[in-house]
């Protein structure tokens, strides 16, 4: 029933003894009591200074040579790599200097750094190289790019999370990466934040399913020629509501919201066993992150349980004095961050916390015991991940990036996470085989399908990007280059428009817009063929849902792609052929109104009858969990019963349409009333299944009667009694809980 896509990987067995990781609560190492008496006996031999340096991490471009040309090739500069690494002992390297490079290059990066380290630094101690391999290995040259998370999240479908993890880890790992800065367990809550698409969507639930499922996927060998890496959740906690809605803006949460809302999915990946979280950039509450132990230790450690290896964002220790104004100077962030509880500085450039360090334990502020606790955390993740036994690249392993399966997997999601918005009078899928016009700026380029962090930072630079079909390509060929023009002038004898609209790829403060409406020109654009004859068919391919209401009603269909990846043009011309039928669902509310700030899981009084004007409900438009199909789902018989621990949802699921396809149960919930005030609803279970025209099956979602609690006004997750209403769709069914 829940459609499974299988990966037998390419690759000969691992030489490499990477251990990472089963399901451990807590991300703690799992290691034997003989590798934590040698990580205590290790710990034992270093100095102070020593064990500091095992906590910062630089950035490659710190020791790489200048570059005189961003195009130029990277050189290591190995004299810089021996002063950082061997003479002041850092622990950590990240990232590329600053665009992708091919496995063979960094197999010798990798290689000579860790030469350097095991053979040069005091006590011989690996470096851990982490990478931000976020939709793939994507700074990698070959290796596979997948959709960025918010079209993953749009397929609904954990087990194509949990591929893309897979295939991430075996490609990152095979070029000697062990540490990933993925996933994103932020959820998405302003629509106008730059990281939309980095997010796995609106619903903290639906969001930590599918991190929890990337999380596996990586962390978890499944065969004994997997590569494996540690996962990074991040960025805890309370990112992705800055009231600007600016990137690294301040954000002011309740306790009960950010319980609900952004802690969740981090206590998710904390149960499945994620063994490192970043740090949210921003000021929650009126306190960076970075300098709040409330969050960082309090909630973080002793609530949620985390015992692996908190690492900041970028120079985000250095942000605590020149961009937050939380310290005077760099001394006393540092004792500000280490105190709040993180054990790895992206420095990225500098190693002066060492000197901090050793000053602030010198001088009685911070305790010895504090730094141990940090360095041990780093050394055994670095046992564990066998960088000890084996710290260099693993023999052989470059054949497994870029494999024909892995490819599969990325088209698949791309197949999934398509979402079809509207197709009045059954447009799609093109019936007639006349003509198509295709316009718009997105239809022949590559890096809005890909998105930020995709061969640079921010995946601008299509000059790196291999060959792959755009739209333009993947139309032509699915349907004859003779029935496609990409002339205007010939709207009149064409049977279809296809409007590419959307907006280039942005992340981080360079993505900030004070706009959420598309373009003036890309709505002159549409409006242009206002009194066709043919159907028009926007095709949107966004960082962020962008308010396309002043040109909606000219579209005769809709199909939202997010950032598909490479595949997303095949995907899309499948769907447009009716060769694959539509099944992705929006993860989030895309919104009708730039003002409207209103999601589907809202509280009761934050929509209202009073004057009846739309800016007073929820009104997207279109809502959260919206997708159609080539068929029709109807839905019966639903019935939800609580047994022991487990509530029991089952649905007759009924495909009443001739052709094939996927539905997307979704279980939602409504609270009880109460003082703590509940949502109008929230999701609590989901399940993806394939049926034939004409059949119908019924369909269990069984959920853990915990998933029932919610936070209360202090945060504390509580479950209230009362009625509970189950919903699928326009079904209803109670439940009492005493
Ligand atoms: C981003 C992180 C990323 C880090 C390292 C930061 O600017 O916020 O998501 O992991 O850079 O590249």
């Amino acid at each position: 029933m829940h459609r499974t896509v299988s990966l037998v990987l390419a690759g000969v067995l691992v030489c490499v003894s990477s251990t990472v990781a089963s399901a451990q609560q807590g991300g703690k190492p799992e290691l034997t009591a003989e590798q934590w008496q040698q990580v205590d006996a290790l710990l034992g031999e270093m100095t102070l200074r020593e064990k500091a340096g095992q906590m910062v991490q630089l950035t490659l471009g710190a020791i790489s040579s200048q570059l005189k040309n961003a195009t130029d090739e990277h050189v290591l500069d190995v004299d810089k790599a021996r002063a950082m690494v061997a003479e002041s002992g850092i622990g950590s390297i990240l990232n590329a200097a600053d665009v992708a490079m091919p496995p063979e290059q960094w197999r010798e990066i990798v290689t000579t750094l860790q030469e350097i380290a095991v053979e040069e630094s005091a006590h011989g101690i690996p470096l851990i190289y982490g990478v931000d391999s976020v939709h793939g290995a994507n700074y990698i040259l070959g290796a596979t790019i997948f959709p960025q998370n918010l079209t993953l999240a749009a397929t609904w479908n954990t087990d194509l999370a949990h591929a893309m993890g897979r295939v991430t880890a075996d490609e990152t790992r095979a070029v000697g990466i062990p540490w990933n800065f993925a996933p994103v367990a932020d959820v998405k809550r302003h629509p106008a934040w730059s990281r939309v698409f980095e997010t796995l969507g609106e619903d903290p639930y639906l969001a930590g399913e599918l991190a929890v499922a990337q999380i596996r996927g990586m962390q978890e060998p499944d065969g004994p020629d997997s590569l494996v890496l540690a996962a990074t959740a991040k960025h805890f906690v309370g990112y992705s509501e800055p009231r600007t809605g600016r990137d690294r803006t301040p954000a002011s949460i309740a306790h009960q919201d950010l319980e609900d809302i952004f802690v969740l999915p981090f206590r998710m990946a904390v149960d499945a066993g994620v063994r490192s979280i970043m740090v949210n950039s921003g000021e929650v509450n009126g306190v960076p992150v970075h300098a709040n132990p409330v969050l960082l230790t309090d909630l973080l450690r002793d609530d949620l349980g985390f015992e692996g290896v908190v690492v900041t964002d970028w120079e985000d220790i250095g942000k605590l004095v020149n961009f937050h104004g939380a310290a005077a100077d760099e001394r006393e962030a540092t004792r500000l961050a280490v105190e709040a509880g993180i054990d790895i500085t992206m420095a990225p450039f500098s190693v002066s916390f060492i000197d901090h360090v050793v000053d602030l334990v010198e001088s009685g502020e911070l305790s010895e015991s504090r730094i141990d606790a940090s360095a041990r955390r780093i050394i055994a993740l670095k046992f564990e991940l066998g960088l000890f036994e084996s710290p260099l690249p693993p023999a052989g392993e470059i054949e497994r990036i870029g494999s024909p399966e892995a490819a599969l997997a990325s088209l698949e999601t791309a197949r999934q996470g398509i979402v079809l918005l509207e197709n009045g009078e059954g447009t799609l899928p093109l019936a007639s085989d006349g003509p198509i016009l295709i316009a718009g700026p997105m239809a022949d380029r590559l890096a809005p399908l890909h998105g930020s962090w995709t061969y640079s930072w921010q995946g601008t630079d299509e000059a790196l990007y291999p060959k792959t079909p755009t739209i333009l390509d993947a139309m032509r060929e699915r349907f004859g280059a003779d029935r496609i023009s990409t002339d205007q002038a010939d709207a009149g004898g064409a049977s279809a428009i296809v409007l590419c609209i959307g907006e280039d790829p942005s992340t981080e403060q360079i993505g900030d817009i004070t706009d959420l409406t598309l373009d003036d020109a890309q709505l002159e654009l549409v409006r242009s063929f206002e009194d066709a004859s043919a159907p028009v068919i926007l095709v949107l391919v966004t960082n962020r849902p962008r308010v396309i209401t002043p040109i909606a009603d000219i579209a005769d269909a809709v199909l939202w792609l997010g950032q598909p990846g490479p595949y997303g043009p095949e995907a899309l011309a499948e769907i447009v052929a009716g060769d694959v039928n539509p099944s992705g669902h929006l993860p989030f509310s895309y919104p009708q109104f730039v003002n409207a700030l209103v999601l589907y899981n809202h509280k009761p009084s934050e929509v209202s009858e009073v004057g009846g004007s739309p800016a007073g409900k929820y009104n997207p438009l279109y809502a959260f969990g919206h997708g159609l199909s080539y068929t029709t789902f109807e839905h019966s018989g639903l019935e939800a019963v609580r047994s022991g621990d487990t509530v029991r949802v089952s649905v007759e699921v009924s495909n009443t349409g001739s052709v094939d396809g996927d539905d997307v149960v979704q279980v939602y919930v409504s609270d009880p009333p109460n003082p703590v005030t509940p949502r109008v609803k929230r999701l609590v279970g989901f399940d993806r299944v394939s049926l034939a025209g004409g059949s119908s099956e019924r369909v269990t979602v069984e959920i853990p009667l915990d998933r029932f609690q919610r936070a209360d006004a202090t945060g504390i997750n509580t479950l209230y009694t009362g009625t509970y209403i189950i919903r699928v769709g326009e079904l209803e069914s109670a439940i009492e809980l005493e």
